[in-house]
């Protein structure tokens, strides 16, 4: 199901937008978000919904960028929030094609975060992460099935979603890959909670990420696997929407900024490249989970590799 993407191709499959299109970015007043939103403009006739927690801060930003942005609040963790966003893009849309940018994102055990990480990682992870962009995903299924205007899903993973699914027992693998309903995915999240929950509780013995009832205990990957697997159901089950997952590669945010590898980090407007592109390519454009070949390249993802880089945050 994967689809191998070369980033160096995808200009050649740049064309005429159909029509003007409408791109909500989450988490976008900030961070990654950010070099998102500055692409999207960069790159098409679009009009772009700058979305955050912060109003004032999504305001900010929008005036910054320019008369084709508006700002709206969006706490994707917060039903009722993404509920008034879908009713104002019911009322904006007109014929428009929507696109969302599932960007908004936290992460409490990275591998070079300090250990033991807090017990309640996986829950707030996952209640973002993936619970996050279900929710907002759901509360716009309206607009992006328009028969009119085909929709897109963008949703930002990451390279430690694959690894996180390479370092699961097999039969949970399985079990995740094959899942088709969002009642399924969501009951599989919660055996991995419980298993993260009751592991990080002993962490001075063992610390995690380790594998325990067959879950990799790292709950940023694990997140990313998920999202992973909602893109491809979402695909699976809505066929005129196109829905893509991909990775940004290594951006320097706040989110990394504990980091102390060698590794190189791009800037915001680097990893946003990718993410906007997505969002405006022509809707023939095939759904999966994208993995550029650099994938995961300096995003070591034990502790091991780390050691002595764990910093102050
Ligand atoms: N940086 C990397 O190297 C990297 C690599 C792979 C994937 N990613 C992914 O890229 C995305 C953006 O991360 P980043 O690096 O830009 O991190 P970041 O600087 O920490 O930004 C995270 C963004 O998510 C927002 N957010 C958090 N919880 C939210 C919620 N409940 N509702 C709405 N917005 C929420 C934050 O808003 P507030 O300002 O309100 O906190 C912020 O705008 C994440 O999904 C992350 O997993 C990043």
């Amino acid at each position: 199901m994967a689809t191998l993407w070369d980033p160096a191709e995808r200009h050649g499959h740049l064309g005429p937008l159909p029509g003007q299109r409408l791109v909500l970015v989450t988490g976008a007043a900030r961070g990654l978000g950010v070099g998102i939103c500055k692409q999207v403009l960069q790159q098409a006739d679009a009009e772009l919904i700058v979305a955050a927690r912060s109003l004032p801060k999504a305001q900010e930003l929008a005036d910054e960028l320019g008369p084709r942005c508006r700002a709206l609040q969006c706490d994707v963790s917060d039903e009722a929030s993404c509920r008034l966003v879908a009713e104002t893009v019911a009322k904006i849309r007109g014929s428009r094609a929507l696109s969302v940018v599932h960007n908004a994102g936290v992460a409490y055990d990275l591998p070079w975060f300090p250990a033991p990480w807090p017990v309640e990682a996986a829950r707030v992870t996952l209640g973002t992460n993936l619970f996050g962009a279900m929710r907002l995903t759901e509360a716009l299924l309206p607009e992006l099935l328009d028969e009119r205007a085909h929709g897109r899903l963008v949703f930002v993973s990451s390279g430690a979603g694959a690894a996180n699914l390479s370092k699961m027992a097999e039969e949970r693998r399985c079990a995740l890959t094959t899942i088709e309903d969002v009642k399924a995915l969501k009951d599989f999240c919660e055996a991995f909670i419980q298993a993260y929950e009751a592991s990080a509780k002993e962490q001075a013995e063992v610390p995690l990420p380790k594998l325990q009832e067959g879950f990799w205990l790292q709950s940023n990957g694990f997140s990313k696997a998920c999202l992973n697997r909602y893109c491809q159901m979402m695909a699976l089950q809505h066929p005129t929407l196109c829905c893509v997952a991909c990775s940004p590669g290594f951006v320097e945010t706040e989110m990394v900024k504990t980091y102390r590898g060698d590794s190189k980090l791009k800037s915001v407007e680097e990893g946003g490249d990718v993410c906007a592109w997505l969002a405006l390519s022509p809707d023939a454009g095939p759904s999966g989970v994208k993995t550029p070949p650099s994938e995961g390249e300096g995003q070591p993802d034990n502790h091991e590799k780390n050691e002595g880089l764990a910093a102050a945050s």
